[in-house]
């Protein structure tokens, strides 16, 4: 049987992977810096709020294609506590950010047109935009003390079938916020091009120290149609599935958009009851998971300093729940990664997230703190000059 172009034509496994498996089959212990699932790195938190999940009204199946009112009311006053005012009827709850990108290629991309998505940026574009036909173009961020667009760059790569600009806010790994400047420029693009400006904003509430000069976030965007995506999962519930959508833009665009979106998302209806019921205490609930993960990357970020010390070249950043090394120029990445996993510490080479460029490594901060300062230790012995 011939299964479509819209899957990659190899699913073996990488050379990587490989050397994991056979380590683990050994029984050798390896400190696992590509961790980032937040329910496995140790965080203490008080009890769960699992009775939220059994309320009575879970019985009944009302569903809203939007989502349900109380959900949507609970992103509401979610952006309420970040000072930011978002309309409920601009939001609507999906199942998480990744169904919110199809939803969102399926509203904008007819099969075969193309989409701007940044470079570095995170791994799974490629599937959502190939799973439903979409073409990337990957548009480079730079690096000079802090990573940037080059919006001439980005706009030469423009092309008749583009339709929207990805942006990731804090892009993961670089953990760079687009700056005021940038972001204007990017809205002005779209408006004048008519193309929608896509934001992933699910670090957006990662950020290491104040600057004034980052954007905010695309929820309040007035000048041109600006999706903005988010969810649990880095709230620290993945489990849930619960993640949403808001229109940012013209009242006339955007209520266009959601009047195509409700058909979307009807066909679906992928979010459960119970999360949706559940949604304003899971909010406050997470809310204590984000004081423990800030902590957390915190605290792994001055360990990494401290043992780094002026060993090792580690990229400045901004925010999100990652940090990048640059490897020295003596082996490629992944020849540095495989000998990582010889000496028991597993990172991802930098290419996983498509860097212009070899030769960097890319670390979660989230693993428990005595882990990953034995991982950072190893790392620097290894790469150390
Ligand atoms: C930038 C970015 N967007 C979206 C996601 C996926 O989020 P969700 O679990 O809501 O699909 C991830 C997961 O790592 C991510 O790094």
């Amino acid at each position: 049987m011939r299964f479509s172009h819209r899957l990659p034509t190899s699913l073996e496994e990488n050379r990587l992977s490989r050397a994991v498996a056979a380590r683990r089959a050994r029984g050798a212990p390896l400190y696992d810096l590509t961790e980032t699932n937040p329910t496995r790195v140790g965080l203490a938190l008080p009890p769960w709020p699992l009775q939220a999940l059994s309320a009575p009204e879970n019985l009944v199946y009302a569903p809203d294609p939007r989502g349900l009112d109380s959900a949507r009311q609970a992103v509401v006053e979610h952006y309420r506590a970040r000072n930011l005012s978002v309309g409920k009827e601009r939001i609507f709850v999906t199942a998480s950010t990744s169904e919110t990108y199809s939803f969102l290629f399926k509203l904008l991309c007819d099969p075969g047109d193309n989409v701007l998505v940044p470079a570095p940026s995170y791994p799974l574009f490629e599937h959502l935009a190939r799973l439903e036909g979409v073409e990337l173009t990957h548009y480079p961020l730079r690096y000079h003390q802090g990573w940037f667009v080059d919006a001439d760059e980005l706009a030469e790569l423009i092309g008749p079938r583009t339709r929207a600009i990805v942006v990731v806010h804090p892009n993961n790994p670089t953990g760079s916020f687009l700056k005021r400047n940038e972001a204007a420029r990017l809205l002005a693009f779209c408006r004048e091009r008519d193309l929608a400006l896509i934001s992933d904003e699910v670090f957006g509430e990662y950020e290491f120290g104040p600057a004034p000069e980052r954007w905010p976030s695309f929820v309040e965007s007035e000048d041109a149609l600006a999706f903005c995506m988010a969810g649990l999962s880095k709230r620290g519930l993945p489990q849930l599935k619960l993640g949403w959508l808001v229109i940012g833009g013209p009242a006339g665009e955007a209520a266009r958009a959601s009047a195509a979106l409700e058909l979307i998302a009807d066909t679906f209806l992928s979010v459960s009851s119970p999360v949706q019921h559940a949604a304003a205490s899971l909010f406050a609930f997470s809310d204590q998971f984000v004081v423990a993960i800030r902590d957390r990357l915190e605290k792994n970020r001055r360990a990494l300093k401290a043992i780094a010390g002026d060993k090792l070249r580690v990229l400045d950043c901004e925010g999100g729940w990652s940090t990048i090394v640059r490897a020295p120029p003596s082996h490629d990445e992944e020849a540095w990664a495989l000998q990582l996993i010889d000496d028991g510490v597993l990172v991802h080479p930098g290419y996983f997230f498509d860097f212009a460029e070899d030769g960097y490594l890319v670390l979660s901060l989230l693993p428990q703190e005595a882990e990953f300062s034995q991982a950072a230790a190893r790392l620097t012995a290894r790469l150390g000059e």
